[in-house]
């Protein structure tokens, strides 16, 4: 196949666009022979917009007749670019399916769809295509990812050459897969409508209704070049329209000129070869990994190339599927430091050493991209021996446990951890330090000595006081404690045997007399007594009592009413009987009976006055 699409080119190398062998006319963007790049017009957007959905969105529509499409990712990203027709097929990376990167043939054109496999590469997907199409297809983005942007373009024939194909941009209904992003997908359409012009406002320059009488006709077409597929050019020439009558080239509009695309000549299938695919990704970032491609048996039948079985590539070694591969060495780790010293004198510590993922070039690198599997330990423990132990001991004590004769003297001893090993200890053993000794303060003998007893009770409760002990001479001598008369004992300091005392500070009390005799037999009268405050020990008038208790000094008492004999025969006759019973005329019997109801009264209360006292 590559040696027949070889000697196509080399045939076609001098053959002018028109057909004719040295004619030098070029095919122009616009893929007119000969053309200057006017009949057609670039369509280049970059498409921004994010979405919150993840899935497919569409991003721009490409019409009937583009050519030279270039839909190309920004920047690397995990979306994926999408590619449909309008009849609904899907041609890339439908169905939630991410084809491999490859050729794809859809909308009459082939398709080539890259996604750079290095891992360094930053470049994202790419969609091209010569075409021209022969339906609207629609881009989609599978959503995944902010996106960093998509810059799509091609390449339309303008508006006087396309008018009868105009595509049609009705939206698609029911396309339930994408929220539709209109003002993008329609940016293709602005300008393509240029208004009418009155046809007699047509510049000169353009050959008035040369069109009507000429047209370009295919005439014949190269030779057939190849033994199967694909091998035949057409030639067009222009000739008269109504009589096909071959004139010259220069009265038909070249810029109309039909494009001469390469056509099957040869119906048979051509032998079939392997299309190999772009190789996955590396299996590994660093170190020998895998990668893998798809190798597909085809045929190119007439103008279409198709998948069949391998038996059809029997004639071809078949290529490799999987490889090999590193894409760089992996970074290694280096011990950069000795073991430090151990982090205790004694007994269990640890110790640590540095340890670095150094990459080939020497530079240290985030461990990650080290095996960790292979880091050498960078700490471990570490023993230094059981711990050295000694005595500890205090200093003896100044005290003699006895006073005379044989006594102790003490101090503590124990048996610690010593953690400054710089010192030249061996361990506690089993000599235990002696922590007594003995001590002698002189001998007993014939120590002659006051002895005193306990102090007797304070002489008085409270307020200054004395007591008293007993005060005696002995002596001390082996056979024991004998008391001797007080003058053995001269030379020495008699102790005391008498001394003051205050157990607590007096205080003072509230001290009252006996009630007085009632003022009244009845009705209410009041009795007094006398309060006085006096202190505890020398009943001496004082301010020490507590107000708050101090006992009252007058009272009420006989509350009664009186009650006299109600007598109806002994009333008050006269009006002034009370000044009867103040002369004591009552003893008289005519005011008694004048005056009987005050005189009575008057009697009964000196009555209860007597009886009471
Ligand atoms: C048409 O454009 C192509 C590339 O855009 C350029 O190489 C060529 O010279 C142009 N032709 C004319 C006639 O301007
Ligand atoms: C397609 O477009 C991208 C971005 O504009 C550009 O880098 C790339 O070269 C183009 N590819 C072709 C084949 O024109
Ligand atoms: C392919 O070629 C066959 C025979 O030449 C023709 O009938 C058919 O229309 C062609 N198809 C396309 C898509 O060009």
């Amino acid at each position: 196949f590559e040696i027949f699409y070889k000697l196509l080119t080399l045939n076609l190398s001098n053959l002018g666009c028109d057909g004719y062998l040295g004619s030098g006319k070029v095919i122009d963007k616009c893929n007119v022979c000969g053309g200057d790049n006017s009949t057609c017009r670039l369509v280049s957007e970059l498409f921004k917009h994010s979405f919150s959905k993840i899935g497919y969105h569409k991003i721009a529509e490409i019409p009937e007749g583009a050519t030279k499409i270039n839909v190309t990712e920004m920047v690397k990203s995990r979306n994926y670019l999408a590619l449909r027709s309008r009849s609904g097929r899907s041609i890339i990376n439908g169905n939630w399916a991410i084809d491999r990167p490859g050729r794809y043939e859809g909308g009459g054109t082939i398709f080539t769809y890259r996604r750079p496999n290095e891992i360094s590469s930053t470049a994202g997907e790419s969609l091209l295509a010569e075409g021209p199409t022969n339906e609207i297809l629609d881009i989609y983005i599978i959503f995944q990812q902010q996106n960093p942007g998509v810059h799509y373009e091609y390449i339309l024939p303008s508006q006087k050459i396309t008018g009868p194909q105009k595509p049609n941009h009705r939206p698609e209904a029911g396309n339930g897969q994408d929220e539709q992003e209109k003002e993008n997908v329609n940016s293709a359409d602005q300008g393509r409508s240029p208004p009418r012009r009155p046809d007699n406002q047509v510049p000169a320059v353009q050959p008035p209704r040369r069109g009507r009488e000429y047209n370009w006709k295919q005439t014949s077409a190269t030779e057939c070049s190849v033994s199967c597929g694909k091998g035949q050019y057409p030639i067009f020439h222009c000739v008269n329209r109504l009589n096909h009558v071959q004139v010259s080239d220069s009265l038909c509009d070249s810029s109309s000129r039909p494009s001469s695309q390469e056509e099957a000549c040869n119906l048979q299938p051509c032998p079939g070869f392997w299309d190999i695919g772009e190789w996955s990704e590396c299996s590994k970032t660093c170190g020998l990994g895998m990668q893998h491609r798809q190798v597909l048996c085809r045929q190119v039948y007439a103008n279409r190339t198709l998948n069949v079985h391998t038996s059809h590539c029997r004639h071809l070694e078949r290529p490799e599927t999987a490889s090999s591969c590193q894409l760089k060495i992996c970074s290694e780790w280096q011990i950069r430091s000795e073991w430090t010293s151990c982090s205790v004198p004694c007994g269990l510590g640890q110790r640590s050493r540095e340890v670095r993922c150094v990459s080939n070039v020497g530079d240290f690198v985030s461990d990650e991209e080290c095996n960790m599997n292979l880091r050498p330990i960078d700490m471990e423990n570490c023993d230094m021996g059981a711990c050295a132990k000694s005595w500890f001991y205090t200093e003896w004590g100044d005290k003699c446990s006895a006073e005379c004769g044989m006594g102790v003297k003490t101090r503590g001893v124990l048996c610690l951890t010593n953690h400054i090993s710089s010192l030249p200890l061996e361990g506690c053993g089993s000599e235990r330090p002696a922590d007594s000794q003995v001590c002698n303060n002189g001998p007993c003998e014939n120590r002659i000595e006051w002895f005193t007893g306990p102090w007797s009770q304070c002489s008085a409760e409270c307020g200054p006081g004395s007591q008293q002990r007993a005060v005696v001479c002995l002596v001390k001598s082996e056979e024991g404690i004998s008391v001797m008369p007080p003058y053995e004992c001269s030379s020495l300091n008699r102790p005391l045997s008498q001394q003051s005392c205050n157990l607590k500070a007096c205080g003072a009390k509230w001290y009252h007399t006996e009630w007085s005799a009632c003022s009244k037999t009845c009705e209410g009268g009041f009795r007094v007594r006398e309060v006085r405050c006096l202190s505890d020990h020398e009943v001496q008038s004082s301010e020490g009592c507590d107000e708050r208790l101090k006992p009252a000094a007058r009272e009420s008492c006989n509350p009664e009413p009186c009650m006299p004999q109600i007598d109806e025969n002994c009333r008050d006759k006269y009006f002034n009987c009370n000044m009867v019973v103040q002369a004591r005329l009552c003893v008289y019997d005519y005011y008694m009976t004048t005056c009987c109801a005050s005189c009575i009264r008057v009697a009964h209360k000196q009555m209860i006055h007597r009886g009471r006292s």
